[in-house]
């Protein structure tokens, strides 16, 4: 199988759609609104990379990141998510190599640091772990983590971009 994981280019969007809807239909926490952020935060310009797994020139898997603040203050940090791989390809390492590319490009752009909401059995593998000072209101803390290249990690409460607060 030959999987390129590359930039979000025009004519993907519907398949980002669907790829996100059927990757979150059965998920135990989500209201099904995860398609409806990536579309938002499309159409606010607040997509700070958008990144496709695609397989035989067919989109598997997805990817958004989007600036966060942290105190109120914008730092430069992203937020991760949502992140998508079709049911049907889950478990054969798409997710995995979305994340990595996506922190990869961090890294090339600069971005001090991003943060994940999710679980830490998955995310702890690529770096994420909880920072102490570094909040997020509501889920329990150990599923709140943060990848940092800039140290020490500024401290606050984080906020993601609107469209977060998608209604089902
Ligand atoms: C979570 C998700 C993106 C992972 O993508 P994937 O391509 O299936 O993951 P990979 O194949 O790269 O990695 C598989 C590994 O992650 C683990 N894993 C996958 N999903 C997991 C989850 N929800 N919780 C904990 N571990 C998970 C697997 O056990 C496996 O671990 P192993 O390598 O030790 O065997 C994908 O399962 C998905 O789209 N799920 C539904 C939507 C979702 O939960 N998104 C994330 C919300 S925070």
């Amino acid at each position: 199988m030959h999987l390129v994981i590359r930039e979000e280019s025009r004519g993907d969007e519907s398949a980002i759609d669907q790829v996100t809807r059927d990757a979150f239909r059965d998920h135990p926490f989500s209201q099904q609104t995860e398609h409806r952020i990536v579309q938002s935060l499309r159409e606010s310009g607040a997509l700070r990379l958008s990144l496709v797994a695609s397989l035989e020139n067919r989109v598997v898997g997805h990817v958004a990141f989007s600036s966060v603040t942290i105190g109120g203050v914008d730092q430069g940090w992203w937020g991760m998510g949502p992140l998508s791989v079709t049911p049907q390809r889950q478990r054969c390492g798409i997710g995995s190599a979305l994340v990595r590319s996506g922190l990869r490009r961090l890294r090339e752009r600069d971005v001090p640091g991003c943060v994940v909401l999710g679980d830490p059995a998955f995310y702890a593998r690529f770096g994420f772990a909880p920072q102490s000072g570094l909040v997020f209101p509501g889920p329990p803390a150990d599923h709140f983590m943060a990848w940092a290249i800039e140290r020490p990690a500024p401290a606050g409460e984080v906020a993601y971009h609107p469209a977060f607060a998608a209604q089902p």
